[in-house]
C-alpha cells in the first residue's frame, strides 16, 4: 500500500514494522493475507476429539481462535464456545461466519494470557498454533490462567512448532521445557508429531489434572483423571 500525499513512492510496510507478534503485527499479516494456517479446515485432529467419547459437552474455549473455524465447529457440535483472540481483524471475520450459523460461540478480544474476564469453567480447550508464539517468559502465566479455569478432567488440545533452530530464537515453538510445564495443572494423554511448513511439529492432548499430581507423589495413581 502506497502512503498518502508527498510520499516519494515509499510503501507503508517500509514505514511501519510492527512488532512481531504484537496485535498490529498479527492483524497485518490477516489484512494482507499472509495467513497460511487460515484455510477454512477443520483440523481432523479436533474433530476426532468432539467425536470422542472423552469431550463431555459444555463451555469450551478457543485460545487464539483466529477466524473462528475451529470455534465454530464446536459450536455445531454442542459447546458453547468463548474464542479468544488479539487480532480484531481475525475476530471481525470469526464473528461475521458465526453470526449465522453458530450462535453459541461468543468471540473476545483479548490476550490468552490473562483470562480472568472469564466466568466460566471450560470442559475443553483449544490452541491451535498460539501457546508457540508467546515468549517463553509469559508461558507459565498462561498455564496457570489456562488452568483455572478449566474443569477438572477438562481436555485441552494443543497444536504447535517444534522448537526452532537457535539461530531463530523469536521463530514460534515448543519443547521439553514447556510440556513440563503443564505438570502441575495436566496430564499429558497422547503426543502425534508431524511434520508442517518444514517445520516439526506436534498435537498434545492433555486433561487437567483433578488434583494437582504434586499432592501425590507416592502414588500417581491417585494423581489423575
Ligand atoms: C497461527 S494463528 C492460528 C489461528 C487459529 N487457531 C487457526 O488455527 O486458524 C495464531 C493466532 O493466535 C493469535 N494470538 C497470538 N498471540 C496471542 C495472544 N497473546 N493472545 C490472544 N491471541 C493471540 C493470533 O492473532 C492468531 O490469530
Amino acid at each position: 500500500m502506497e502512503l498518502a500525499g508527498n510520499s516519494g513512492g515509499v510503501t507503508l510496510d517500509q514505514v511501519v514494522a510492527p512488532r512481531r507478534g504484537s496485535a498490529a503485527w498479527w492483524n497485518a499479516r490477516y489484512l494482507s493475507r499472509d495467513a497460511p494456517w487460515d484455510t477454512g479446515i477443520v483440523p481432523p485432529e479436533v474433530a476426532a476429539l468432539v467425536a470422542s467419547a472423552r469431550t463431555p459437552r459444555g463451555w469450551a474455549l478457543d485460545l487464539g481462535c483466529g477466524s473462528g473455524v475451529s470455534s465454530r465447529y464446536l459450536a455445531q457440535h454442542g459447546f458453547r464456545v468463548v474464542g479468544i483472540d488479539l487480532a480484531h481483524t481475525a475476530l471481525a471475520r470469526a464473528r461475521a461466519a458465526a453470526m449465522a450459523e453458530s450462535p453459541a460461540a461468543y468471540f473476545c478480544l483479548a490476550d490468552v494470557g490473562d483470562l480472568s474476564f472469564l466466568h466460566v469453567r471450560a470442559a475443553l480447550a483449544l490452541d491451535i498454533g498460539c501457546f508457540h508464539s508467546l515468549p517463553p517468559e509469559r508461558r507459565p502465566q498462561y498455564v496457570r490462567s489456562l488452568a483455572d479455569h478449566l474443569l477438572p478432567g477438562a481436555c485441552y488440545l494443543l497444536y504447535a512448532f517444534g522448537l526452532a533452530a537457535a539461530s531463530d530464537e523469536s521463530a514460534p515453538g515448543v519443547g521439553p521445557r514447556d510440556v513440563a510445564g503443564f505438570v502441575p495443572y495436566f496430564v499429558l494423554c497422547g503426543v502425534q508429531h508431524g511434520r508442517d511448513r518444514e517445520r516439526a511439529s506436534a498435537w498434545y492432548l492433555l486433561r487437567r489434572t483433578v488434583t494437582p499430581l504434586r499432592t501425590y507423589p507416592n502414588n500417581p495413581a491417585r494423581a489423575g483423571l
